[in-house]
């Protein structure tokens, strides 16, 4: 099993941006304890940021992992193009978010992306990743 774990705009000034919302520590260390995590159960990770919204759609669609776990950050709220990469692949991907997004400014309520994600995992911080995860490893 081979784990894609995408992560859009902004997301590389985790642990520096916002630290009330997204915690104190930075998407290196996140992503080391996804690895770790997922090495303990037996399955590789990829890991790729990039805060270009066709960066995000190539890597979707050249993608040779079992599924990707996506953190589309502010992309996920109007990004077209993202869903039609998602809708475009047969990988399964599972929606992330740090935060609770229904719990903050009305732009965040909506995604573009979730009708075509197998599932979406939102509001337990860095565990949201471990736990979209999980869904690929049960
Ligand atoms: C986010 C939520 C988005 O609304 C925001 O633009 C982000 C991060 C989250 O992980 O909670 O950049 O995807």
């Amino acid at each position: 099993m081979k784990l894609l774990i995408l992560n859009g705009v902004n997301l590389n000034m985790t642990g520096r941006r916002e630290q009330g919302v997204y915690g104190t520590q930075t998407l290196e260390d996140i992503n080391a304890e996804i690895a770790a995590y997922c090495k303990a159960r037996g399955a590789e990770c990829e890991f790729y940021q990039s805060n270009l919204e066709g960066e995000i759609c190539t890597k979707i669609q050249t993608s040779d992992a079992d599924g990707i776990i996506l953190n589309a950050g502010a992309f996920t709220h109007y990004s077209y193009a993202i869903r039609d990469a998602i809708a475009s692949v047969n990988t399964p991907v599972v929606e992330v978010h740090m935060s609770n997004v229904h719990k903050r400014e009305e732009f965040r309520h909506k995604s573009v992306i979730s009708e075509v994600c197998r599932g979406t995992i939102l509001g337990f911080g860095k565990n949201s990743y471990i736990l979209a995860a999980e869904s690929f490893l049960l």
